[in-house]
C-alpha cells in the first residue's frame, strides 16, 4: 500500500510540474504559490533534489526589491483563476519585480524547508543553500523592519490570504466591521469544486475590497500599517517565521554568515519574548490572534493555535495543557476520538463546519506542522496518532486538498474535498513516509 501510494504521490508532483515550478492543483490553482512551493520542494527533495532547487529558485524570481516575497508568482498564462495578475496590478509599487506577482505574502515556511532539505541531503546541497540564503534572509529582514510596528517581534498580516487559512471563522469578527462594496466577482474556484466547500461570495467581496485598498495605496507598507482594516498578529504565521529563523540561523552558521546569524538571533529573541505573553490564552488553552486595528484578542481556536509548538514557544506547562485539552482526547480529537486530527477549527464552536475549506476540515500541511511541534516537545504518542490519522485520510481518499474530520459519516459520503491531485498533500505524504524515524 505505502509503496503504491508513494508512486501515486510522485505522479501527482510530476503531473503538476510546469517546467520550472509546481502548481498546487490543475484548474483551481494554476500558478506558483509561496508556501505551497515550500512544502512541495520538500516532497521533491525525496524524489528529485534538482526539482526541489528549481522550485525554490522559481519562487524567488518573484521577490520584490524590498525583500517581500509574494504569495503567487504568475510565471504562466491561465484563465482558470481569480484574481489574476491584472486585478493585483502590482506595477503600482516601485518595489515590484518584472515578473508578475500578487501583492500579499504567505506564511514563511521556506527557511524551515531549506533546513529540512539540508537534513535530507546534507553537504551535497551546500552550494544551493549558499545561493538562496541571502534571499530568504532579506525576506525575514522585510518582516521585522516593515511588519512589526510596535517592535514586538510579532509581525502582522494584512489579508486573510496571507494567513493561509483563508476563511477561518476567526476572521468573521473582522468582516462584521467592514462595509465592503458588493463587487460583481468573476470567481473561477467555484467552477472547479463544490461552492459549498469554498468561501462565500460575501467573504470574497471582503477579500477583494482589501486588495483594492492596497492598490489605492500603491502597496505602500506604511499606509497599509496605518489604515488596513485587517491587521492581525497570527500565531501560525509568527510561529513559522520563528521556526524559519531557527533554520536560517543553523544554516547561516554552517555558511559562516556571522552578521546575518547575529541579526536573526536578535529578531528571534524579540519574538520569543512577546509571543507567549501576548498570544497565549490560558482560558482557552491555546494561542489566539491579536487584532492590531481593533486592539483586541480574537478569542477562537483553530489548528493554527497549536503551531507555536513547532517553534518551541510554549513553556512546558502550557504545552502540556494545550495537548491534554485539545489533542489527546480533547476538543479537537473529540473525547471519544470522534474526529480525525486535526480539524482546522474548534469542533465545539457553533461556527465549526466540517465541509467548508478552513472552517473545520483537516489540512495535511497543518497536520505536518503540528506533528513536528508535538515531536519537539516529546509528545510521541499523540504525534503518532496525528500521523496515522493523516496517512489514513490520504490512503482512504487520495491526495485531496482537505478532508472531512468526522470519523462517522453517513454511508457513501466521500470525505475528500476541494482539489484532487493536490501537490502539498502528495509532497507531505512523501515526507511522512520517507522519514520514519523523525
Ligand atoms: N487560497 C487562496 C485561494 O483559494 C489563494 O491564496 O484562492
Amino acid at each position: 500500500m505505502r509503496s503504491e501510494m508513494s508512486d501515486r504521490a510522485r505522479e501527482v508532483l510530476e503531473g503538476n510540474w510546469q517546467d520550472g515550478f509546481t502548481i498546487p492543483c490543475k484548474g483551481l490553482y494554476p500558478f506558483q504559490w509561496n508556501w505551497d512551493s515550500g512544502f512541495i520542494a520538500l516532497g521533491w527533495g525525496h524524489v528529485n533534489m534538482e526539482r526541489a532547487k528549481q522550485e525554490l529558485r522559481s519562487l524567488l524570481k518573484g521577490q520584490w526589491s524590498n525583500g517581500f516575497l509574494p504569495h503567487i508568482v504568475f510565471h504562466n498564462e491561465a484563465e482558470t483563476y481569480f484574481p489574476g495578475p491584472g486585478v493585483w496590478d502590482v506595477s503600482r509599487s516601485a518595489n515590484a519585480p518584472a515578473t508578475r506577482t500578487s501583492g500579499i505574502t504567505q506564511p514563511p515556511v521556506l527557511g524551515y524547508v531549506l533546513e529540512q532539505l539540508y537534513e535530507i541531503s546534507g553537504e551535497s546541497i551546500t552550494d544551493f543553500v549558499r545561493e538562496i540564503f541571502p534571499a530568504l534572509y532579506r525576506w525575514h529582514h522585510y518582516f521585522y523592519t516593515h511588519r512589526d510596528p510596535h517592535q514586538e517581534g510579532l509581525v502582522y498580516i494584512c489579508h486573510n490570504w496571507e494567513a493561509g487559512t483563508d476563511n477561518t471563522p476567526v476572521w468573521d469578527a473582522i468582516w462584521a466591521g467592514l462595509d465592503s462594496p458588493e463587487y460583481q466577482l468573476n470567481r473561477r474556484d467555484t467552477q472547479h469544486v463544490d461552492a459549498s466547500n469554498r468561501p462565500s461570495n460575501r467573504e470574497y467581496q471582503h477579500y477583494i475590497h482589501l486588495v483594492e485598498l492596497f492598490k489605492s495605496w500603491n502597496y505602500d507598507d506604511v499606509q497599509i500599517a496605518d489604515k488596513s482594516p485587517f491587521l492581525i498578529q497570527d500565531p501560525l504565521f509568527n510561529a513559522l517565521l520563528m521556526r524559519s529563523n531557527e533554520g536560517l540561523i543553523r544554516l547561516g552558521q554552517l555558511l559562516g554568515k556571522e552578521a546575518e546569524v547575529a541579526q536573526l538571533q536578535r529578531w528571534h529573541a524579540l519574538s520569543k519574548t512577546h509571543f507567549h505573553e501576548k498570544l497565549y490564552c490560558p482560558n482557552q488553552k491555546g494561542y489566539v490572534y491579536y487584532d492590531l486595528r481593533g486592539n483586541r484578542r480574537l478569542n477562537a481556536l483553530s489548528s493554527s493555535s497549536f503551531v507555536p509548538l513547532l517553534a518551541g514557544v510554549p513553556p512546558t506547562a502550557a504545552a502540556d495543557e494545550i495537548v491534554s485539552a485539545h489533542l489527546d482526547s480533547g476538543t479537537f480529537s473529540g473525547v471519544s476520538g470522534d474526529f480525525y486530527l486535526c480539524p482546522s477549527f474548534d469542533p465545539s464552536s457553533p461556527f465549526f463546519d466540517p465541509k467548508r475549506y478552513w472552517r473545520g476540515p483537516v489540512w495535511i500541511n497543518l497536520n505536518w506542522l503540528i506533528y513536528h511541534g508535538l515531536r519537539r516537545y516529546g509528545f510521541t504518542e499523540v504525534a503518532d496518532k496525528l500521523k496515522s490519522d493523516t496517512l489514513d485520510l490520504l490512503e482512504e481518499c487520495g491526495f485531496y486538498e482537505y478532508f472531512d474530520p468526522r470519523r462517522n459519516l453517513e454511508p457513501g459520503h466521500f470525505r475528500g474535498y476541494g482539489g484532487n491531485h493536490f501537490s502539498w498533500s502528495a509532497a507531505l505524504y512523501l515526507d511522512f513516509i520517507n522519514r520514519q524515524t523523525l
